[in-house]
């Protein structure tokens, strides 16, 4: 059969993603069955014995696929290698056990390292597979790794230098997870494949396009992380840019892995740069403070653990990007995102532009705007936003909806990101992940925002309350322009 096969090296298995993401995704795709030889071998620096270790899978299962059919069988496959990320001789058990499994499970050499955890490890990692040997196999071999890819365009491009010693940029598959939602993935196929709107994307047609996605959730636990990350690095630099990348692009000449790539890295490269001093005009920051959401108090950001009580960290971020090309010269793009904001939501909506002369304008002063919402999460769907007539009344006209809705129609749970993803991997489609050119790309454009927050102290901290739609500042930055922000509940 042409079912993938691949031994797979989770380093960080002990870890939140592998338990909430990673395990429940591997039991679906060989509950449907999609896969069936495979063997997972789990890399992390706690002790556990094979028995521990396929508890816990079976535990992840439980709590997170919400099924436990065949679940012992599925976590016969899983073994773990109590590892010490530093020592030779830990890599050299670590590929017995690859070799012995590879043969066990007739897995054709195929491995994949699958790199979920601390990232400044994932250097040593990528040169220790190569000098023991783990990577002389006559399968292939992948590396699959988790952001965060760097922290600035230097400290990434240091990253992809040493992953690069042992993996060729062909069999790096950087995740962003943002690619394998669903409706992330319709992008491409209602711009190429509707006769309706891809000759009106364009400037001519379109006002502006807004990108938000929203969260409810705080820090959490992630105060380490986040204090030196901040919502631009964490939200805006991979999955917010990715999203403008597959609004703006070209139509590819081939819906090939290659094709997409080259014409997300076009939309990139056309991205308009910002001096310091510039900064201000097309870029806000926020940073939560307490308040109420869903009826409970909680704390502001700067009282979560592990944060500076005087944090000049953002957690919200709203800018203006434009793509100065063609195609798009004039048009806004703004993107919000944020957390500890009112809802959970990401959405993106195209406003075009109002027609030239309004006839109704004795019932109506002016005409609701045309606009296409893609819902990315949590309905996944489109809907068209129209002028119809009233029902009724005489010649009046009133906005209506025309509704998709994935989950109406078809019935079934949406693969999850990481399914997909993992099974793309496993493939070999490294369609859905980020090409190195697009990560630097990407970086050098927020690099320029961030090194200018970092020099200048945001006085105004904090600026939201928790449960609001984010700071004042991001609807001042659209009333300058004309524009505002489209509700996204
Ligand atoms: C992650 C960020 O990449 O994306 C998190 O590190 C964020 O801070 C998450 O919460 C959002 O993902 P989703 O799928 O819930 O929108």
């Amino acid at each position: 059969d042409n079912k993938p096969t691949a031994l797979i090296m989770i380093f960080g298995a002990t870890g939140d993603l592998a338990k909430r993401k990673l395990f429940p995704s591997i039991y679906r795709l060989f509950q449907k069955e999609q896969i069936n030889k495979f063997a997972v071998v789990g890399v992390a620096r706690r002790p556990l014995s094979n028995d521990e270790f396929q508890a816990n899978v079976k535990d992840s299962i439980l709590t997170f696929a919400g099924e436990n059919e065949k679940v012992d069988e599925f976590a016969s496959h899983f073994y773990y290698h109590s590892h010490d990320v530093s020592s030779s001789e830990s890599y050299i058990q670590l590929k017995e056990i690859a070799d012995r499994l590879d043969s066990h499970y007739q897995l054709e050499g195929n491995r994949i390292f699958y790199l979920a955890m601390a990232p400044e490890f994932f250097g040593t990692i990528a040169e220790q597979v190569k000098e023991q040997g783990l990577t002389d196999t006559n399968g292939y071999k992948r590396l699959v790794i988790e952001k965060p890819f760097g922290h600035s365009f230097e400290s990434a491009l240091e990253l992809n230098e040493q992953i690069r010693t042992a993996f060729n940029e062909d069999e790096i598959y950087r995740i962003d997870h943002y690619l394998g939602k669903e409706m992330v993935q319709n992008i491409e196929v209602i711009r190429f494949a509707n006769a309706i709107f891809e000759p009106l994307w364009n400037s001519r047609y379109i006002s502006n396009i807004q990108v938000t996605s929203s969260e409810t959730l705080g820090v959490e636990e992630r105060g380490r992380y986040y204090e030196k990350s901040g919502a631009l690095r964490d939200m805006v630099q991979n999955h917010i840019l990715q999203m403008v990348a597959l609004l703006a692009m070209e139509p590819p000449i081939r819906l090939t892995t290659e094709e997409i790539r080259s014409e997300k890295v076009r939309a990139l490269r056309s991205l308009r740069p910002m001096k310091k001093d510039e900064v201000n005009q097309y870029f806000v920051r926020g940073q939560y403070a307490a308040g109420t959401l869903n009826g409970a108090q909680v704390p502001g950001y700067r009282e979560e653990p592990m944060v500076d009580p005087d944090s000049n960290t953002e957690t919200f971020v709203a800018g203006k990007l434009m793509i100065d090309n063609f195609r798009w010269a004039g048009v806004p793009f703004y993107i919000r995102t944020g957390k500890r904001m009112d809802i959970k939501s990401t959405k993106i909506v195209v406003q075009f532009k109002d027609i030239p002369m309004n006839l109704y304008y004795k019932t109506e002063e002016t005409l609701h705007p045309n606009l296409l919402v893609i819902h990315i999460q949590p309905d996944e769907g489109i809907t068209l936003l129209l002028n119809a007539k009233k029902t009724g009344t005489n010649m009046k006209s009133t906005p209506v909806q025309l509704s998709f809705s994935n989950k109406g129609t078809d019935r079934i749970n949406t693969p999850e990101a990481y399914e997909r993803l993992l099974y793309d991997s496993m493939r070999g489609d490294a369609t859905n992940f980020t090409h190195w050119d697009e990560v630097a790309l990407s970086w050098k454009f927020v690099d320029s925002i961030s090194n200018y927050w970092e020099s200048t102290k945001e006085t105004s901290f904090p600026n939201y309350e928790s449960g609001t739609t984010g700071p004042k500042s991001a609807d001042e930055l659209l009333e300058k322009d004309g524009h505002s922000w489209w509700p996204v509940e």
